[in-house]
């Protein structure tokens, strides 16, 4: 008998979760991957910390009863480091988050300075706090938070050019900091930022280490399902404003997906597919 393949269901609040599944996908196993983007609610980086954990768990309770994943990864620092906890409570599946990298990142400098760059809710959030002691206390963190690079990443997965204005500032902001100057390691710890790495490296006064999660989430997803090695294969995408569908259809049609859907508005989150079908 053939194993039916295991189904992951990658959620971010927009394009970022992309970065994740790029990874899953580069990891080599046989998954079938399903994306949700919220991007009715983007950017997820200036909501209140009660807005995200009361929608979160709710949004992702409903599409794991509609789409049936076998996991669910949460591929978005803001919402794993708030609502994690919330969503494991809500679903009974393995539900797999994002961490920002700040560990790799301090086991990494030989400076002794790293950059932090996320959401300007991640970089203040406790759970951050709690990384930077239990693995970077004798580490100097510099941390810049920016939602304007999480539009720019939207941007550029839309085809149009990521806003210079938002790379120099997040650029500036980390190596303009006291200590800036001796920066040699930055974790970015929001999944947007990773769909434009050349961008900021090309935008930063020097070569320094960028690190991302993507991987370790990769190696994590196939641990818990036991997946086996094989190719992956996409599914299906959906939207919370599927009126983004017209402008990102390229960046999902280039990673595999030939099926979108509608999702509709809480607190039913009933998806409808709109463009192309996909078999349950
Ligand atoms: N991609 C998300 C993250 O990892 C957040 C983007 C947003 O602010 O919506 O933090």
């Amino acid at each position: 008998m053939v194993n039916a393949m295991k189904r992951v269901l990658v959620f971010d609040s927009g394009v970022g979760g992309l970065s994740v599944l790029d990874a899953i996908a580069a990891s080599g196993h046989a998954l079938e991957l399903d994306y949700v983007a919220d991007n009715a609610w983007l950017p997820y980086g200036l909501k209140s910390d009660a807005d995200l954990r009361a929608r979160v768990p709710s949004l992702l309770a409903r599409l794991s009863e509609q789409w049936a994943p076998d996991a669910i990864v949460v591929a978005c620092n803001t919402a794993s480091t708030i609502a994690l906890d919330a969503v494991r409570a809500a679903i009974a599946l393995p539900v797999v988050g994002v961490v920002p990298p700040i560990k790799p990142a301090a086991a990494a400098t030989r400076t002794g300075v790293i950059g932090l760059l996320a959401t300007p809710a991640t970089v203040k959030r406790a759970y951050t706090d709690d990384l930077i002691q239990q693995f970077a206390a004798d580490t100097l963190v510099l941390r810049f938070g920016s939602a304007a690079l999480v539009e720019a990443a939207e941007q550029k997965l839309r085809g149009e050019t990521p806003d210079s204005a938002a790379l120099a500032e997040a650029i500036n902001g980390l190596f303009g900091a006291p200590g800036g100057d001796r920066l040699d390691v930055i974790a970015l710890a929001c999944t947007h930022f990773p769909l434009l790495a050349a961008e900021l490296a090309h935008a930063a006064p020097r070569a320094v280490t960028w690190l991302d999660s993507g991987a370790a989430i990769a190696r994590r997803v196939a641990h818990v399902l036991g997946a086996e090695q094989g190719a992956a294969r996409m599914r299906r995408a959906g939207f919370t404003d599927a009126s983004a569908v017209n402008g990102l259809a390229g960046a999902f049609q280039m990673r595999g997906f030939a099926a979108f859907a509608a999702i509709g508005a809480s607190p039913a989150f009933d998806a409808e597919p709109v463009v192309d079908s996909a078999s349950a």
